[in-house]
């Protein structure tokens, strides 16, 4: 990887400015907590997996910076940061499954004394960004043989190295085909409002000497019409225990389209995407946006003032339109509540 999407240096967290790319690749050192969970919010960091990574080590920043050695202060001081850190965005389960094994560790290390605390929680954190590239790589050896040569492969928003800690969910299926010397082209929607489709993804697959094209987000169904898509495939913020799959905006229309043209949907996502605690995709909390984000375009307004506006983040795409669901366990198919739930609890 010639980036890295976020990196722990001890004394900061690390993390490439997404907002700013393809055109400056910039560095952001967030100091402390409070800066990490800034970068959540506005989206500096992004993509289920890489948020999760970044709650943890800003966690493990505010121990380590934390003074105080009596541990119900330095208890309150974490809990109050793991917090913050939770309300930051509300779609990706990613970032509560990380907050809550940083919280796990607090509980189980705080008798042994402040400082063995503070060591535990970054060793955790580092943990978590080292199983989260472990995972991707799986995923990717299992996925890439869905790929085929001369395959036209269309997916949306970012599922990459920037999306994860690195090497990607369903960028890393398509990384890992193409590592294996299958040649393929990679059609990719701009992802409106926030472009992460043609700022992110076609920077990533630009690096990697992968053929793509970007289309804009109302292309696919005339491109599948014509029969340039093979597969699509896609990442995923949080999965229902049905498999029922929350991922950006535009998703699910992507899915009745495949559906219609009989193309193969996949999902890729780790195990950490999958929140058994929710029946169905209807109890997924949907992130609304800025209405800036849908009225405005690189700072200038594109809509007449006083029109009304809709931002969510997300939609749901119901397991009945996905083919199966690729992880680092291997590519679950249906029925997605049973075999979910035997890869999550065994
Ligand atoms: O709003 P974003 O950019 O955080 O949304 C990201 C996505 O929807 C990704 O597809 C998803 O998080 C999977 S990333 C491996």
């Amino acid at each position: 990887m010639k980036f890295k999407t976020i990196e722990w240096k001890g004394n900061c967290v690390r993390l490439l400015d997404q907002r700013r790319l393809p055109r400056n690749v910039r560095y952001l050192d967030c100091k402390n907590a409070s800066s990490v969970a800034e970068a959540i919010r506005t989206m500096a960091i992004r993509g289920a997996p890489a948020i999760g990574v970044a709650a943890a080590m800003g966690i493990a920043l505010s121990a380590k910076k934390t003074r105080s050695r009596q541990p119900s202060v330095f208890r309150q001081i974490i809990e109050k940061v793991c917090q913050q850190m939770s309300q930051t965005r509300p779609t990706a389960v990613n970032l509560f499954w990380a907050v809550d094994r940083m919280k796990k560790i607090l509980d189980q290390s705080l008798s042994y004394g402040v400082e063995e605390t503070k060591k535990r929680l970054e060793e955790e954190a580092l943990r978590i960004y080292g199983e989260d590239l472990e995972m991707n790589r799986t995923i990717g050896e299992y996925g890439k043989s869905l790929i085929q040569n001369g395959d036209g492969v269309l997916t949306h928003c970012n599922a990459g190295a920037l999306a994860t800690a690195g090497y990607g969910t369903a960028l890393g299926v398509i990384r890992a085909a193409w590592a294996e010397g299958k040649r393929f082209h990679v059609f990719i929607d701009e992802t409106r409002p926030l472009f992460q489709g043609a700022r992110l993804t076609a920077w990533e697959l630009v690096q990697e000497r992968i053929p793509g094209t970007v289309l804009t987000d109302n292309m696919a169904g005339h491109l599948m019409k014509k029969g340039e898509i093979n597969i699509v495939l896609v990442g995923a913020d949080r999965i229902a225990r049905n498999g029922d799959t929350a991922n950006k905006i535009g998703t699910y229309g992507l899915a009745i389209l495949s559906k219609w043209h009989h193309i193969p949907f996949y999902v890729a996502a780790p195990t950490t995407s999958l929140d058994l605690s929710l029946i169905s995709g209807s109890d997924i909390p949907i992130e609304e946006r800025d209405a800036q984000e849908v009225t405005h375009f690189q700072g200038k307004p594109i809509t007449p003032k006083g029109i009304n506006t809709f931002n969510p983040a997300f939609d749901v795409t119901p397991h009945s339109l996905i083919r199966g669901i690729i992880t680092e366990k291997g590519i679950i198919r249906k029925p997605f509540l049973k075999e979910l739930r035997r890869i999550k609890i065994g």
